[in-house]
């Protein structure tokens, strides 16, 4: 029962307390290097307006930055008794340093200290996803380049419809990716301002120098209304949400794509056996359960945004503990996501493709508006051309001209695969992740 740091003069009930801390003890470890770095930048603040003694201020940042390490080494731990991240962390710090320790919650707390921990943990998190996002569109682009040529069926309502190429398969994932960024950028502005200074949500009577913790710890801005700073705990997790369900849309739909291709009757890509998954009865099974993976997988963070928005939709202003049950399920969706990136790409560079599908005449009708358009140009209307090539194709006559020319952009023979590269580019370098990186290297010295 030891170490709660609102304990006061009466002891907590068991059960209330193992049913209000909940899963706090697994979550908080998410957050433990984030919450080290904001009390790093709150203490520095703190002694800036005489808060704390310059000689307390050394001697705590030397364990604040051990204790950074240990969480960076995955050696962090919350003790039993011992209910989230931020009273572990003041508790080793009053350990070690005894009443100096306890100074360390001037002017804050919790409720922006977890505001601020959620803030510091998504955005690396979304670094890390806009790398993953990147690593599979340059994957991407590459097989579509490399099958630039490689024609393949086009369907609507899954029936042969026009001539398709893997260029323009691959490369439609790619520019997906490029849609998705914008979401991601969006999700990173507004994770990147500082909630640190609102304290429970109404300020604090200390002169707190919010402008200086905001620079410390790299934001672009504060969020300046400390009542609007306390309202973005869960906006800013829906918000995010939204912006991993696109990449996982994304993600989901290649996924569902790739299966069909692959599946005998379609016969477009082939994955290498050893990236296939057996059957313990059938044993020609070669299953492309890695994408079946994927593709649930990436629909559970479709879900996402859902999930946030139930459990903080009507709240009004102000904390309330419902926001700590988004924890569980914001928290390891990154990891989720990061992951379904990241094998997406190793499988999309393994992934082979039939060079022949439309020797096969099943195929030979998705040429007809070929053949339309080509009498059309010579001079013939355009519905009687449709109607003399439906006759054809109903006769069992029509022998279709397979050197199809598609020029304009974003055709099968027009890419613009370089056009989509550059919009890429220009959407990564607007986050300036160095400016971030550099704060950071800074504050930990
Ligand atoms: N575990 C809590 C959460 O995630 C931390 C904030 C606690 N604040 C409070 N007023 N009880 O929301």
């Amino acid at each position: 029962m030891a170490h709660k740091l609102w304990e006061k003069n009466f002891e907590v009930n068991k059960e209330i307390e193992r049913f209000t801390v909940g899963r706090d003890r697994e979550l908080d470890l998410y957050l433990a290097k984030y919450d080290v770095l904001g009390s790093m930048a709150h203490i520095t603040m703190l002694e800036s307006i005489g808060l704390l003694k310059k000689d307390e201020l050394e001697v705590l940042l030397v364990e604040l930055k051990k204790i950074y390490q240990l969480a960076e080494d995955g050696k962090f731990v919350i003790e039993d008794g011992v209910e989230d991240v931020h009273s572990q962390v003041e508790l080793m710090l009053t350990d070690k340093l005894g009443d100096i320790g306890k100074k360390i919650h001037s002017g804050r707390s919790r409720n922006d200290q977890v505001l601020l921990d959620l803030k510091l943990f998504t955005r690396h998190e979304l670094h890390e996803v806009v790398d993953h996002v990147k690593i599979l569109f340059d994957e991407l682009i590459q097989k579509s380049n490399q099958y630039k040529d490689v024609l393949m069926p086009g369907y609507t309502h899954l029936q042969i419809a026009m001539p398709s190429s893997f260029g323009l398969w691959f490369g439609a994932y790619a520019e997906s990716l490029v849609d998705d960024m914008f979401f991601l950028e969006a999700a990173w502005r507004m994770t990147n301002r500082n909630p640190l200074g609102s304290a429970a949500g109404y300020g604090s009577s200390f002169p707190l120098n919010r402008q200086m913790t905001t620079d410390l710890l790299g934001f672009d801005s504060m969020d300046y209304n400390v009542v609007y700073a306390q309202m973005g705990r869960g906006k800013m997790e829906r918000n995010v949400a939204f912006a991993l369900a696109t990449v996982a849309g994304t993600l989901a739909k290649l996924a569902m794509d790739a299966c069909m291709f692959n599946c005998q009757n379609f016969g477009f890509v082939h994955l290498p056996k050893e990236c296939t998954t057996g059957s313990s009865i059938m044993p020609h099974k070669k299953n492309p359960d890695v994408f079946e993976l994927i593709r649930a997988k990436s629909n559970k963070i479709q879900s996402l945004p859902q999930q946030v928005m139930m459990i903080m939709n009507n709240l009004p202003c102000g904390y309330f503990r419902d926001l700590q049950i988004i924890k569980e399920v914001f928290l390891p969706a990154f990891g989720e996501l990061e992951d379904c990136l990241q094998m997406t790409a190793y499988i999309i560079n393994k992934m082979e493709v039939n060079e022949h599908i439309l020797d096969n005449p099943m195929y030979d009708p998705i040429f007809s508006v070929e053949e339309v358009n080509r009498l059309a140009a010579a001079g013939m209307p355009f519905r009687d051309a449709y109607k003399k090539v439906g006759l054809e194709i109903e006769a069992g006559t029509f022998t279709p001209d397979k050197n199809i020319h598609h020029t304009h952009a974003g055709s099968i023979g027009n890419l613009c695969n370089d056009k989509i590269s550059a919009l890429m580019d220009e959407n990564i370098s607007r986050f300036h992740f160095e400016k971030v990186a550099s704060a950071v290297e800074k504050l930990l010295g």
